[in-house]
């Protein structure tokens, strides 16, 4: 068997080429080609980046018997992106109504649907169940009891997995750390024994499928996945021991990272599923407990790397105190992850590959209103007024953020592939976003 590289160790696109006239290109596609067709900012998707990250992630789990892999569409959803997903055989996360939306317009199998999110409301799990045998992940106590009451009023025995809080933290930023003690999402262990009472006491409404724990996002390291493969089965082998049941199924999130700079150096994605995998059969075998289908959520790994975001630069500025500013024509609303996580990108001059590089840093910046609205603090990059800048990294958690901060339409996403690029989304334009307001007769 070949073993594809895991892209996610790379910063650029697996397809990444740089052709004669020194410009960047991707999925076969020259990208000066593609802001001029286009038009800039915009987002680029390279097919063949998502195929080998997936591939990477069935190579991996390959020796594990019986398992799935679930694309988390949180970390970019679109109707291209479900159909793409669903070819590959992936199962889909989803954690809004907008998300479902999505995975309907596609014809996503509902088996293979799991609604994750803290606060689903009654018309949203309707919604989910009227698709189908979905899957839906509990967060809370009351939110077990409306599933319980909806699988009773529809006479459907619904298929539910119990979100816990593993108290397992990885080596991220704060804010995407779930798997703490004080997380909001999912229910402390020690709830466990009486959420299970509490699921049979449904006479058969509901059918816990599984348990699930998610640890945070771009994590770099092997061993909190360790960690919780442990703390997993234990609680399995707690409700053997507590009711005779062996949950059929487990459901290990996803939080993998991806080199976002030369610097980071996440586990590659074929290791992690492999080591992962091996340590959850390794502690359930342990335990004398059958293997449970394993469930694997990764969404940055998947869509990550594949993305890059071209922008045109405009007005070049040098200050007293030293410092040059590149300002492009986006930022923040394309982007918010560096003002939100004081994010790392890598960049380059699309249109000048082999563009000198300078002594010294500018500062990559974007054009909202919003001191910290910086692309990359210190890049060393010659670019000038004109020059097409090109940021790796972009697929994951950029066009899925995005708003219309200042009242600006979003970029439009291409997906590319062997030397062709099909609009995926449109890009917004003005009037799409003055179609959604309305004026009070008395302010006209
Ligand atoms: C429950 C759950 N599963 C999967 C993911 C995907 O995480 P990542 O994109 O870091 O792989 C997330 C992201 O926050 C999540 O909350």
């Amino acid at each position: 068997m070949m073993l594809v590289q895991s892209p996610n160790v790379s910063v650029q696109p697996s397809t990444t080429t740089i052709n004669e006239d020194e410009h960047l290109v991707i999925g076969g596609i020259d990208t000066v080609e593609l802001a001029e067709k286009f038009g800039t900012p915009l987002w680029i998707m390279d097919e063949q980046t998502i195929l080998d990250s997936i591939k990477a992630f069935k190579e991996g789990l390959a020796g594990y018997p019986n398992h799935q892999i679930l694309y988390a569409g949180k970390a970019f959803l679109c109707t291209a992106i479900c159909h793409l997903i669903k070819k590959q055989g992936l199962g889909l996360d989803v954690v809004s109504p907008g998300e479902l939306a999505t995975a309907r317009a596609a014809g996503f199998p509902a088996e293979i649907i799991f609604m994750h999110g803290n606060n689903k409301s009654a018309a949203e799990i309707e919604e989910g169940l009227a698709l189908g045998n979905v899957n839906i992940v509990i967060d809370n106590e009351s939110e077990l009891l409306m599933v319980a009451e909806i699988a009773q009023r529809l006479g459907k025995m619904v298929r539910v997995f119990l979100r816990v809080i593993p108290g397992v933290e990885p080596d991220t930023h704060v804010h995407i750390v779930t798997g703490h003690a004080e997380s909001k999402f999912g229910f402390a262990l020690e709830a466990l024994i009486p959420l299970v009472q509490r699921i049979q006491s449904f006479d058969g409404a509901l059918q816990l499928v599984g348990l699930h724990a998610h640890i945070g996002s771009q994590s770099h390291d092997l061993e909190p996945y360790f960690e919780i493969s442990e703390i997993l089965a234990d609680c399995y082998k707690e409700l053997l021991d507590s009711f005779q049941i062996e949950l059929p199924e487990l459901d290990i999130g996803g939080g993998l990272g991806i080199a976002y700079t030369d610097a980071d150096k996440p586990t590659s994605i074929y290791e992690w599923a492999k080591k992962t995998s091996e340590q959850v059969a390794k502690s359930f075998k342990q335990r004398g407990l059958a293997l449970p289908k394993l469930l694997v959520e990764p969404g940055r790994t998947i869509v990550g790397t594949a993305g890059v975001t071209l922008y045109r630069a405009g007005h070049k500025k040098r200050l007293p105190s030293g410092v040059t500013y590149l300002a492009v024509d986006g930022g923040m609303a394309d982007n918010p992850r560096p003002i939100t996580y004081d994010a790392k990108y890598t960049a380059c001059i699309a249109n000048r590959m082999r563009a000198p590089i300078p002594d010294k840093p500018l500062g990559l910046v974007g054009k909202f209103c919003e001191s910290g609205d910086i692309i990359i603090k210190e890049s060393y990059l010659s670019a000038e007024t004109g020059d097409l800048i090109a940021v790796f990294g972009t697929g994951a958690y950029n066009l899925s953020m995005a708003s219309n901060y200042n009242r600006t339409p979003r970029p439009a996403c291409v997906l590319v592939a062997g030397g062709k690029a099909d609009i995926i989304v449109e890009r917004e334009t003005n009037e799409d976003l003055l179609k959604l307001d309305r004026v009070p007769d008395r302010l006209r």
